[in-house]
């Protein structure tokens, strides 16, 4: 319906993000009439593009369209295309003509301009902010593009193909939504009244090129060291928290850490939004379910953990620890699914543990802070502290073994830790990973699995020792 609203709205083309980005892109010394002359040819090139696709759109039965298969599709739009193109005369060189047929068929097919950062590896994150504002995350850092959709109608119109794909909706009543695109890509949108300033849309993209922990140790993430003892760590079954801030990386790291994970055990994996990619052959993935428009049918994390423990298995990994379910996977973890693993949402180890007793306490079971946190202190044994960076880079800051309870305090000791030691001109953070000299408690328990650790790996640095 929302969809109709601006429908009679005429294509005024705002050039304000564009103009910007072709201006950055410019060359300090370029006079002004070239700039401007390009500027004059995109913004015609953009307005030809919607025109030919409202013909189109106008000229072809849609629904039969969409229905047919995605060669024959193309195909067909791309003849009625350059039909349109002839008919029109519509003076082009070929190159623009040859962009435009490709633009249409992102219109019909795909998302439309955000076609183009879809087929870019190196993009991370695609973030709308508004149908004339598009920022792309590469390696960390933040960019805005010269992309725009042509108003919120369109913008909109794009949303609602992905929302749609999914089968949920999203409208003035449901303005809120998660979404997939199809190849695993997260999708969130929020549109007006909820978003004040027009639809928005952040899309986290299923890693092309996935990251495994030789690359992490490369881009100085991780130390060597630390990625040996994580994986004992896992190989040896204990329990491992992830925790960091919003994008600092837990995803990846709990992917990576479940890529260590034998291929003889069969797996459980819970998740909001299905992202994490095993490699192991036994798997079994599961994804929570909003409730329905009639506020029905809504399964949540904690009904999957509860129904995982039904499912025999070695392991159980929830992607991100949000709620209820803090106190069943606890419980799990003290009853025998050693070896399992979840993130959560904290800025450091001991936030991370207050985040979970919260969250306990939000599972409608009233048990005393004491037995909440004796809980805790024996079920997790591990915890992975990630943090991103000012300098956009993804680190490793800190792996903390849960020593057991002192009165009613949980204790954490540290055994890795990122120490900073400034920032450069470039604003690129500093610093080196470096060992306290703790040797963990869990490496007896790591030689009892049958997993020996060095103990070089924990040799303090000079000014430790
Ligand atoms: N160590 C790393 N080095 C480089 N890029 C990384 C690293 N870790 C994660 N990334 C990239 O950062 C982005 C965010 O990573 P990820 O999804 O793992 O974070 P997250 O903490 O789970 O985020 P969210 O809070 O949204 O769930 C992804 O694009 C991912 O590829
Ligand atoms: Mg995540």
């Amino acid at each position: 319906m929302f969809l109709k609203k601006n429908k009679n709205k005429t294509a005024d083309i705002d050039l304000g993000g564009a103009a910007e980005s072709v201006a950055e892109k410019q060359p300090k010394v370029t006079a002004q009439p070239v700039l401007a002359r390009n500027m004059e040819a995109e913004r015609l090139e953009k307005e030809w593009l919607h025109r030919v696709h409202e013909k189109l759109m106008n000229a072809v039965d849609m629904s039969q369209l969409v229905n047919m298969p995605e060669r024959a599709a193309r195909t067909q739009i791309r003849e009625v295309t350059q039909r349109i193109i002839d008919e029109e005369s519509i003076p082009l060189p070929a190159a623009a003509r040859t962009r435009i047929v490709k633009g249409v068929e992102d219109e019909i097919l795909g998302l439309g301009p955000l076609e183009p950062l879809l087929a870019d590896k190196s993009v991370a994150d695609i973030l709308v902010n508004g149908s004339q504002s598009v920022f792309v995350e590469r390696s960390g850092v933040l960019e805005k593009t010269e992309i725009t959709f042509k108003d919120d109608t369109h913008l909109l119109h794009i949303i609602d193909r992905i929302v749609s794909n999914v089968g949920r909706r999203i409208d003035e009543s449901s303005p809120m939504v998660d979404a997939r695109l199809k190849d695993g890509s997260r999708v969130n949108a929020i549109i007006p009244p909820l978003a004040i300033d027009g639809p928005s849309m952040s899309i986290r993209r299923f890693t092309v090129e996935r990251l495994g922990i030789d690359e992490l140790i490369e881009n100085d993430s991780v130390s060597q060291q630390i990625a040996e003892v994580l994986s004992g760590v896992v190989r040896a079954r204990l329990n491992v928290l992830v925790s960091g801030g919003t994008g600092s990386g837990k995803t990846t790291m709990l992917n990576i850490l479940s890529s260590f994970i034998s291929h003889k055990e069969r797996v459980v994996t819970i998740e909001d939004s299905a992202e994490l990619q095993m490699q192991q052959p036994h798997v079994v993935r599961l994804e929570t379910r909003p409730a329905n428009i009639e506020a029905q049918g809504e399964v949540n994390q904690r009904d999957l953990v509860k129904n995982s423990l039904r499912m025999r298995p070695d392991r159980i990994i929830i992607g991100e620890v949000r709620g209820g379910e803090a106190l069943d996977m606890l419980q799990a973890m003290n009853t025998g699914h050693d070896g399992s693993l979840a993130t959560v949402h904290a800025n450091n180890p001991r936030d991370s543990l207050g985040r979970i007793e919260n969250m306990v306490s939000m599972s409608g079971l009233t048990l005393p802070m004491h037995a909440i946190r004796s809980q805790i202190a024996s079920a997790i044994d591990v915890v992975v502290q990630l943090e991103r960076m000012e300098d956009g880079k993804r680190r490793v800051t800190s792996v903390q073994e849960i020593q057991g309870m002192e009165g009613d305090i949980i204790t954490l000791s540290e055994i890795f830790a990122f120490k900073r030691s400034g920032v450069d001109a470039e604003g690129v953070v500093h610093g080196r990973f470096i060992s306290t000299g703790l040797v963990p408690q869990f490496t007896d328990r790591m030689k009892e699995r049958g997993y020996d650790v060095d103990i070089e790996l924990f040799k303090p640095d000079e000014e430790f020792a």
